[in-house]
């Protein structure tokens, strides 16, 4: 192990691969350095202090001190100003890694004890293992089918929680290609620590060798639809509007106005909550008499009918 270690010289710091993971690291090596300089001048001014006001003789009484209101007016200020830095700093990272870019190509992700699944739109499946195109921003739809699993790429600089009954998402764009290891960053159980794998990141060319090479699949939009229809769920949701629900064709990312008045994005968690609890949000028009389908689909099948949804687009409209 460590004469690898020794050839690359002393690594403080995983590899950075992805576009944020500079701007990580920038954030925090600034808290380091305020952090060593505060705790250096601390240091540094106990032992001034402790010289320079020293008892210098036996009967020495120290003149009494009535406070200094610039003293105080500086040492409140001050770390202030350097708090709200590192929040304003911080939250617009923050921003940046929790906003997928509109062009991101998408890519699902189930957790489960103890691997990764992943899956391509165009159908690819993954166990453990991710192929992605370099340069290209990738979007990660997350969800777990047993307990808490969190997403972790340290040369990416991301990490995410998978959380059972909820979509959660993060995104990167790898700037190197190379393979890049993936962890589960949340105690899952007994085999927790070897819960991981690798990403791997190609040229764009390569990447379409790879995902045009091995068998031949269905797409996830495909695979939703023939769960669409064997759930009989197109019986009620027609494409011409005419069914007992709404149509689901160019409804994906707009809004849709509810029974109660309130208006929902219709986005991955709108369309999962629909399928699981559809009495939850009523949409304004319809009666509330879908049943639920929890239990009845998987958090595979549900991902493929939220491809499938997606891919429904009115005449005109972008294509996912
Ligand atoms: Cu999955 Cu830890």
């Amino acid at each position: 192990m460590w004469p690898t270690a020794l050839s690359q010289g002393l690594r403080w710091f995983p590899e950075q691969a992805s576009t944020v993971a500079g701007q990580v690291d920038a954030l925090f090596l600034f808290l380091v350095a305020v952090s060593v300089f505060f705790a250096g001048l601390i240091f540094l001014l106990v032992f001034v202090f402790a010289l320079r006001y020293r008892r210098r003789a036996e009967d020495e009484r120290p003149k009494a001190i009535h406070g200094s209101l610039i003293l105080e007016g500086l040492w409140t200020v001050i770390p202030l100003g350097i708090a709200l830095a590192i929040f304003v700093w911080g939250a617009y990272l923050y921003f940046v890694i929790s906003r997928p870019p509109a062009a991101a190509m998408e890519v699902y992700v189930v957790g489960k004890q103890w691997m990764w699944k992943l899956q391509h739109p165009t159908g690819q499946r993954e166990i453990n293992e991710l192929h992605v195109p370099v340069n290209r921003p990738v979007k990660l739809t997350m969800t777990s089918e047993d307990v808490i699993h969190s997403f972790y790429v340290p040369a990416f600089r991301i990490k995410a929680d998978v959380v059972p009954g909820r979509y959660t998402s993060t995104w990167f764009e790898a700037t190197k290609t190379g393979e890049y290891h993936l962890f589960c960053a949340e105690y899952c159980g007994t085999s927790h620590a070897v819960m991981g794998g690798r990403i791997v990141v190609m040229e764009p060319a390569e990447y379409e060798r790879w995902l045009t090479g091995g068998v031949s699949v269905e797409s996830l939009p495909a695979a939703g639809e023939a769960v669409f229809a064997r759930l009989a769920c197109n019986t009620c949701h027609k494409t011409d509007g005419t069914g007992r629900g709404p149509s689901l064709v160019g409804q994906f990312g707009q809004t849709a106005k509810l029974a109660s008045g309130e208006t929902v994005a219709v986005d991955e968690s709108y369309v999962r909550e629909s399928i699981l609890t559809p009495q939850a949000k009523i949409v304004s028009g319809y009666p509330p008499i879908m049943p639920t389908f929890k239990g009845l689909v998987t958090e595979d099948q549900l991902l493929q009918l939220v491809a499938y949804i997606k891919s429904l687009k009115l005449d005109g409209q972008a294509k996912p």
